[in-house]
């Protein structure tokens, strides 16, 4: 289980988030931690605001108000793929992969901004290209085999499933080694046999370093995962606690009765 105690300063904290969509305010005055080490869960009932909220922290959806601060920095101003750079990757509810590439052209496309791209470097210093190229693709294939599709590196990316198509952008959002990852219900549509293998993945690269916040449906999931919970209903905090703190808070089971 990740240690939240190691830093004070939390590597994500957002405040007084708030969107509307023509009449509908899908986030009000919303506020999440992340912490350095953490796997942080995001949770509650459908149409509560979670993935907006997730467009809001990486800037996909610009929000009407509120504050986002990553690692210190705060990150309004810049464009999803200068949020990206810094460390801080996300992936969909609905998988966005190329299709028309492979499953490994869909990896290393992610990892675009390395030195091959550098047309001068490529011509005064190929040896150095093809060795970080070599490197980018074993890294390609290594993460491939820890999400279970080494064997399709080479199918078009079209041809994989729902949920195998969610864990390749797992995979390409690690292949830029992120400090922080955020997971847009990484379990749904994934083959049940798959999971508890993502699982044990998740829990070891947040060992080698690497802070989750996870929004997911599969409480067991999210309970067994995360030391940290936050429950948004109707666009605003419910609460936030440990697992077992979550799992008896009178509010947050209300919210998911619909009482
Ligand atoms: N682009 C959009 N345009 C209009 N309404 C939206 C848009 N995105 C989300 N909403 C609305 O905002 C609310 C929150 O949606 P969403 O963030 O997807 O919830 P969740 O991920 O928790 O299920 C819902 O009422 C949804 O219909
Ligand atoms: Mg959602």
């Amino acid at each position: 289980m990740a240690n939240d105690q190691s830093s004070p300063l939390p590597l994500l904290a957002a405040s007084g988030l708030c969107k509307s969509f023509g009449g509908i305010q899908a986030v009000k005055e919303a506020s999440i931690e992340v912490r350095q080490g953490s796997i942080t869960g995001l949770i509650g009932p459908n149409g509560a605001g979670k993935t907006t909220l997730f467009n809001l922290l990486s800037n996909f959806i610009r929000p009407d108000k509120g504050r986002v601060i990553f690692d210190g920095e705060p990150i309004q101003h810049l464009q999803p793929h200068q949020i990206a750079q810094q460390g801080l990757v996300r992936t969909f509810q609905v998988a966005r992969t190329l299709s028309k590439l492979s499953v490994l052209e869909n990896m290393l496309l992610a990892a675009q901004k390395q030195t091959g791209e550098n047309f001068w470097q490529a011509q005064l210093q190929p040896h150095v290209v093809a060795k970080e190229e070599k490197q980018l693709q074993e890294r390609a294939m290594f993460l491939l085999e820890s999400v279970g599709l080494a064997k399709k590196a080479d199918d078009y990316a079209g041809g994989l499933s729902g949920g195998q198509r969610k864990l390749l952008e797992m995979g390409r959002a690690l292949m830029t080694n992120p400090k922080l990852i955020l997971l847009d219900e990484p379990a749904a549509g994934v083959n049940p046999r798959l999971i508890d293998d993502i699982c044990d993945r998740i829990q070891a690269w947040n060992r080698e370093g690497m802070t989750f916040l996870i929004i997911e449906h599969n409480m067991d999931l999210v309970m067994s995962l995360c030391d940290r919970v936050w429950v948004l209903a109707e666009g605003q905090n419910l609460a936030n606690g440990t697992p077992a703190d979550i799992q008896t808070n009178s509010r947050v089971l209300e919210a998911y009765l619909g009482k």
